[in-house]
């Protein structure tokens, strides 16, 4: 098999032939950012099946888009591969790298979470502070390619305290209410018992949700300036579990996601 620096460079040569700008900001559009791919004026669309190594995607139909959005090149991921889905973590994470090699600094990403935080209700919006990887492993485990990034990658500050405080001022500005919290991710499908949610809570987090981790931590393993938001779906109080209502939690991402579009809108237009 190829290394993984070569599988990257196949895939940025198969997609250079269709571009020539370098996007300098990459967005994973996770739930509450899926329609932001409206407003990227896009260059060039290349569906994931026609980019070498990416993984079979024939369940989501996943883009890869490059284009303009708020005056800046983006490259949009439409389509996430999960862990629950039996894919690798190096599969889910292997259109970040693609995305670092392509030029970008900065990744914005997106989440559905449950609220754990008393303080939340379902469509809220949450800017992640930071996570706990409770997936029960690391996309990194592997020999380590040191031209990629380093062996024991620092996590002292995975989410980048310049753009929160960035997201923070444009929802102000924008009087879009946010809160700040801590993510856990776990491997999922199921969703948690009343004893793990009072687990995961007691433990510091604020939301729960099945991505997002991996993908964070190949970008620090990258060197990528990180920014992730959790939409609120749902809430997950312990002493007061409702059944998930999948269509409910669906709807609510829905109406979270004009929120979360313009915010990002702006705090693209903002970015140095
Ligand atoms: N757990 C609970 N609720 C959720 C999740 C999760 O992983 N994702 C979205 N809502």
């Amino acid at each position: 098999m190829k290394m993984l620096r070569e599988q990257i460079q196949e895939s940025v040569d198969a997609i250079r032939k269709s571009i020539s700008t370098e996007p300098s900001v990459g967005i994973i559009l996770g739930t509450g950012l899926g329609t932001l791919k409206e407003i990227i004026q896009s260059e060039v669309i290349i569906p994931y099946q026609d980019i070498p190594y990416f993984p079979d995607d024939s369940l989501h139909g996943g883009e890869f888009i490059i284009g303009e959005l708020s005056g800046k090149k983006v490259l949009a991921l439409s389509g996430r591969f999960h862990y629950y889905e039996g894919f690798t973590l190096q599969q889910v994470t292997f259109p970040v790298r693609v995305a670092k090699a392509m030029g970008v600094k900065t990744l914005i990403i997106s989440n559905a979470a449950g609220g754990m935080n008393p303080l939340f209700k379902a469509g809220d919006l949450m800017i992640i502070t930071d996570h706990i990887n409770l997936m029960g492993d690391n996309p990194l485990i592997g020999p380590n390619d040191d031209t990629l990034g380093p062996r024991f990658p620092d996590m002292s500050e995975p989410y980048s305290k310049d753009l929160i405080q960035l997201a923070e001022q444009t929802a102000l500005d924008l009087k879009i209410p946010i809160y700040k919290g801590v993510y856990v991710g776990v491997a999922g499908p199921c969703l948690e018992t009343r004893a793990e949610y009072r687990f995961l809570r007691a433990i510091g987090a604020d939301a729960v949700g099945m991505s997002t981790v991996p993908e964070v931590i190949v970008a620090v393993h990258s060197g990528l300036k990180v920014l992730g938001f959790s939409a609120i779906t749902d809430e997950c109080f312990p002493e007061a579990l409702q059944p998930a209502n999948i269509e409910h939690i669906i709807a609510t991402a829905q109406k979270i996601e004009p929120k979360l579009r313009s915010l990002v809108k702006e705090i693209i237009l903002r970015l140095e």
